[in-house]
Parts: C-alpha cells; sequence; structure tokens
C-alpha cells in the first residue's frame, strides 16, 4: 500500500490541491459549507453515474478523488466548468464539487479510493 501524508490544515477552505499517489493525480478537496450543502441535495436520479454525496465522503468537508477523467484520462482543472467542481478541458467533461460528471462525454464520476487503499485512511483527520 502507498502511503503518503497530507497535512489537511495547509489545504484552505474552497481550494483543491493536488498530490501525487500511486502514480496518480489525487486531488484533495477542502469543500465550503455551500458545496457541502449543494452537493448532498443534488437528486441522485439526475445524475449519468448516481451517488450521493455522502456515499464519496468520509468526512462532509474533504473529498478525495482520483484526478484521471473518466473518458479518456486526461487531468482535470480544479474549481471550474459548469458546476465549480472540475473541468477537463481535453473534451469537455464538468464534474461537480463532489467530483460526480454532470456533462460531457466522460461515463462515470471520479474515482474516489477505496476504503481499504484509501490514503486517507492512513492520515490523520484532525
Ligand atoms: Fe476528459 Fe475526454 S479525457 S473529457
Amino acid at each position: 500500500m502507498a502511503k503518503i501524508e497530507i497535512k489537511l490544515s495547509d489545504i484552505p477552505e474552497g481550494k483543491s490541491v493536488t498530490f501525487k499517489w500511486r502514480g496518480k493525480p489525487l486531488f484533495i478537496r477542502h469543500r465550503t459549507a455551500a458545496e457541502i450543502e449543494t452537493e448532498r441535495n443534488v437528486p441522485t436520479s439526475t445524475l449519468r453515474d448516481p451517488e450521493a454525496d455522502d456515499q464519496r465522503v468520509i468526512k462532509p468537508e474533504w473529498l478525495v478523488v482520483i484526478g484521471v477523467c473518466t473518458h479518456l484520462g486526461c487531468v482535470p482543472i480544479a474549481n471550474a466548468g459548469d458546476w465549480g467542481g472540475y473541468y477537463c478541458p481535453c473534451h469537455g467533461s464538468h464534474y461537480d464539487a463532489s467530483g460526480r460528471i454532470r456533462k460531457g462525454p466522460a461515463p462515470l464520476n471520479l474515482e474516489v479510493p477505496t476504503t481499504a487503499s484509501s490514503p486517507t485512511r492512513v492520515s490523520s483527520w484532525s
């Protein structure tokens, strides 16, 4: 298991910071109260890849996803796109602040590392 230690207190609210984990970009986003509220209230029936926000986070203020677009593997840009989450400039996929695909060709949400392998499990949430 690849472990990394991340000092969460260095990530300001509203920012998404990119780390490298297992050779891939890892996005850690310190979500604002407004983002949490917005993402919690999205009806999953409206989503292409239906997942409730609380299924994708361990703590609501922290989103941890693999930063690889599920279309053809480009690295999306944070705080961009129509939903303000992530935007993939390669072919125009828009993800929300839960990393869920909302528009464009990507078929799936940005991947949340599995619980067993999640780097968040080896970090302190303090
Ligand atoms: Fe991201 Fe195609 S690789 S939209």
